[in-house]
């Protein structure tokens, strides 16, 4: 800590940091642009001037820029010396030289920073009378508008498209006042981070393009703090309405997860929500002779169904919330309750969740993960299957590299200086063992390509050279052994080391490989984290819960004489392979399927039950760090949709059974849920209940308006509709309610008096960049257990053997396409690829050899004609298929397979 005088009264701060940074902690407000808490200071704009005095005797006094001057105890300054007020005027002058000043039609126009620090600065008259300089503006693809005559130069774009996420395609162009930051040429961004630009870009040169398409002002939306469901590791979101309609997704800050970043495919795959793919009404009979009926008809007409049927059977489902599955695994007891996975991710799921409770070391989360300082990933291609968790890695390296911007007397905030000097070093001390190249490989100090065998082999060596208690791994090459000695060495002498595996390539032997390594680190002594990736948002929640294997309940079907089926927010398709679905749905007795969007299952149900998506329903979900999140509804209830508990909980009602009665609330089966599973006790800690009140007033959903409200349907009615009720939790949809800022977990919006941007987020936090006031939302559900004796697995697999005339088929994943509901969003579906098969050039010789050849592969006796894309990295004997697009049988891998030249293009 340290004493600063700022205008003449002392303050107590941290040491450490930037001056911008403690003032703005302060709550004081200083306007700034380059600047921004994650990627710290470089300097350019010019905005943040203070005046720094020598000490009490200087009256002079030097203009300083906050963001570049580390804090020195004793330090005296001024922020409102008419000196520095008068320099920030002119500096944000001339920063507006050139700028359109076209609020009333800029999307950004209501939430800029721009906006907000022109006022801030106390810049009003435009004295500049010349011609303004502009730019032709660039098609960047389906997620982002580019509108360049806005722009101040202040360069944060590339700084966190190039230096922080490791993008190529957007680059700073021309010099002196024709800087243009695009692409070469038009064509879409090609990061996964790209949507970052929006909220990074402190004017509206970056905008949202899918926004663009339902346009509405931030005033004019209703705004609930959601989580993201496109992938395991749970980002915080907010989600913006209005009219029924989702109209954007953005950052919800939660300093241990996703901070101030999303991914492309969580930003921009929402839009499944407005799909014509909705279900909106119950159906009842065959789907193509199905006839939409209200709620109480479908309630009446499923009473025949369930009544008297007592052997009602379950399918849960990952991407269904905790309190929907745990309605369900009641109603049909647990017996006759099935997960909705394949059986590989059930296992897989399982040998995580297993892990997890018995290893010694803490799960890492996204915060963490940056801070490590020797990184060893086995199996894992996270640029695809947890795309956060990549961008949270690059920043690994700065950690990595922290002793040398010691010795260099550089502050890690210095961002151009640090950058630099890391440069001066080798790449960062990550290892990354995987089947397949990955978008991680250029910051990677050591390569590995191998089939999952020989990744987890490699683990098991790893662990051994660590700790001889873990098993050995016998006939190793000198080749492996050697590089197992070195990331042996790495994290030994890391004070941070962090191991990441993960489902991404279907092979337990690799999971426990990197437990081995873990639970190795621990035992030697040091603070060893770990991160098990999992595929959708509750599969870690939905294993905790428990329940059977798929392929039970398809054998169960059969013995149980047409018993009937409740299948929860799941396409089995996706699951399992067609012909055992069919078999399974035509024994069934009757088939009543739970969910939001047709599918493949849907259409094979006698009754379709509408459910709320994450934007119209409440729930908890558990991440891939088994942290418990609270998501709540954005858009109000409707007549006939509603939430899947709310359905299984009507269904149980008609058969008088458990849960029936006193489930009026999301809150009854939250509650029910912590008392029945002792892994979920504290869900319900993981935000304020519904009766949460601020001094005596619910929290609003939408923002204070000086005017009214702008009327989209006021040529049919000029006056609102009634707002609905909310039961689940303590918001109002509307603008009523207390305006003091509610607890970090139910932050709808982030908005502070003169701070009508993303930027507001500071005025949140605790210190600015670090946690939510009152800690950061959710509740971690597991713990490492300190004491705990490191337990070794002791299977090493033997070294992968190709097979002559047979290829090992595994699961490639991508970040765009592979995810069942993001890829029915038009933004991400344009970015997805078109199915394929990999192969490494060596085994494609023989088929052709060329990227325009096809090839028949056969798979479990199924035949897929795919054309060819090579993989220069793929190991030989090995092919690749991108995961869950249209015709790819990925529930079936990996499998062997067999090739034959394919049909001609
Ligand atoms: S495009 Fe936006 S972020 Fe990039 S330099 Fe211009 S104003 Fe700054
Ligand atoms: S990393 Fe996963 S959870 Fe985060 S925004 Fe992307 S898809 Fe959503
Ligand atoms: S914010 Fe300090 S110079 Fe830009």
């Amino acid at each position: 800590m340290a004493t600063i005088f700022i205008d003449n009264q002392p303050y107590e701060v941290c040491s450490g940091q930037s001056l911008l940074q403690q003032c703005l902690t302060l709550g004081m407000d200083i306007p700034y642009f380059c600047w921004h808490p994650a990627l710290g200071a470089v300097g350019a704009c010019r905005q943040c001037a203070v005046k720094e005095f020598r000490d009490e005797k200087d009256t002079q006094g030097r203009v300083v820029m906050s963001c570049m001057t580390p804090i020195k105890d004793g330090m005296r300054i001024s922020v409102n010396d008419p000196q520095v007020r008068e320099f920030r005027a002119h500096v944000i002058e001339w920063l507006m030289e050139n700028h359109p000043h076209d609020c009333p039609i800029c999307d950004e126009g209501g939430e800029c920073h721009l906006q907000d620090m022109t006022v801030m600065s106390g810049h009003t008259y435009r004295r500049y009378r010349f011609k303004k300089r502009t730019f032709r503006n660039q098609d960047l693809g389906p997620c982002i508008n580019h509108e360049m005559n806005r722009c101040i130069t202040c360069y944060r774009c590339i700084r966190f498209y190039q230096d922080y996420a490791g993008g190529h395609d957007l680059r700073a162009f021309a010099s002196k006042d024709h800087v243009y930051f695009g692409r070469h040429t038009d064509g879409t961004l090609e990061s996964e981070f790209s949507g970052n630009l929006v909220e990074i870009c402190p004017t509206g040169v970056f905008t949202d393009k899918t926004l663009k398409k339902h346009y509405t002002r931030k005033w004019d939306l209703q705004t609930s703090p959601s989580v993201c469901v496109h992938c395991g590791l749970g980002c915080n979101i907010i989600v913006g309405e209005r009219y029924g309609k989702v109209r954007r997704i953005l950052n919800r800050y939660n300093g241990q997860v996703n901070g101030y970043f999303l991914c492309d495919r969580g930003r921009f795959g929402y839009e499944f929500v407005n799909g014509d793919k909705r279900l909106r009404q119950p159906s009842l009979g065959a789907y193509e002779r199905s006839a939409l009926a209200t709620k109480p008809q479908t309630l009446a007409a499923m009473a025949d169904l369930v009544r008297n049927d007592r052997r009602l059977i379950g399918i849960g489902s990952p991407r269904a919330s905790l309190e929907a599955n745990f309605a369900l695994k009641t109603l049909v007891g647990a017996d006759r309750f099935y997960l909705g996975t394949s059986d590989t991710d059930t296992h897989l799921v399982a040998t995580i969740l297993d892990i997890l409770q018995r290893s010694p070391a803490k799960i890492a989360s996204l915060y963490d993960v940056e801070r490590a300082d020797a990184v060893f990933i086995l199996g894992e291609d996270v640029s695809n299957t947890a795309p956060r968790l990549a961008l949270a890695l690059r920043q690994a390296l700065r950690t990595a590299f922290g002793g040398l911007l010691e010795t260099l007397h550089i502050a890690p905030w210095l961002d151009r200086a640090a950058r630099q000097a890391s440069a001066l070093e080798a790449a960062s001390p990550i290892y990354i063992a995987t089947p397949n190249a990955t978008r991680l490989d250029d910051i990677a100090r050591g390569l590995f390509r191998a089939a999952p065998d020989d990744i987890a082999r490699l683990g098991f060596a790893v662990a051994h050279e660590l700790s001889t208690q873990a098993p050995a791994v016998t006939d190793l090459t000198d080749e492996m052994g050697s590089r197992a000695a070195a990331i042996a060495a790495a994290l030994r002498q890391a004070s941070h080391p962090l191991i990441i595996s993960g489902i991404g390539c279907a092979s337990p032997a690799v999971i426990h490989a990197a437990a081995n390594v873990v639970a190795a680190l621990c035992e030697i002594g040091k603070d060893a984290q770990l991160c098990l990736t999992v595929a959708e948002v509750n599969s870690l929640g939905l294993a905790m819960i428990g329940g059977h294997r798929l392929s039970e309940a398809f054998a169960v079907v059969h013995e149980d004489g047409a018993p009937t089926v409740i299948v929860l927010e799941n396409d089995l398709y996706r699951r399992a392979s067609q012909s055992s679905v069919d078999a399974f749905l035509k024994v069934a007795g009757h088939v009543i399927v739970i969910d939001h969007t047709a599918n493949n299952t849907t259409a094979m149900a006698d009754c379709r039950l509408p459910a709320a998506t994450f934007a119209e329903g409440s729930g908890t979900f558990v991440s891939s760090e088994a942290r418990a999140q609270r998501f709540f509804s954005t858009v109000g209830p409707s007549e006939n949709v509603q939430e899947s508990w709310r359905w299984v909980r009507d269904i149980a009602a008609i058969r008088g059974s458990e849960p029936a009665s006193g489930w009026n609330r999301l809150d009854d089966v939250t509650a029910a849920c912590a008392q029945t599973v002792p892994l979920l006790h504290s869900i319900p800690e993981a935000a304020p209940n519904a009766n949460f009140r601020i001094v005596g007033q619910k929290i609003p959903r939408e923002p204070h308006r000086a005017s009214g409200r702008t009327a989209i349907h006021a040529q049919e009615h000029i006056s609102e509709h009634r707002p609905p009720t909310d039961r689940d939790s303590p918001f109002a949809f509307s603008m009523e309610g207390a305006l003091n800022p509610p607890p970090a977990a139910l932050i709808p919006v982030y908005w502070a008096p003169r701070w009508n941007s993303v930027a507001a987020t500071a005025k949140f936090q605790s210190e600015v960049g670090g946690p939510l006031r009152g800690g950061d939302p959710g509740v971690r559900l597991i713990e490492p257990a300190p004491t705990a004796i490191p337990i070794y697995a002791v299977e090493v697999p033997a070294a992968f053997q190709r097979r002559s005339q047979e290829w090992l088929v595994l699961p490639l994943y991508y970040v765009f396409g592979s995810e069942e509901l993001s890829a029915q969003a038009p933004a991400v579906a344009d970015r997805s690829p078109t199915p394929y098969l990999c192969l490494n050039p060596e085994d494609a010789a023989a088929f052709g050899g060329a990227e325009d050849c096809r090839v028949g592969l056969t798979i479990n006796g199924d035949v897929y004609d795919l054309p060819i894309q090579l993989m220069n990295d793929l190991p030989v004997g090995i092919a690749g298929l991108p995961d869950g697009l249209p015709g790819i049988p990925t529930a079936s891998l990996p499998a062997w397979g067999t090739l034959a030249r394919g049909l001609p293009l």
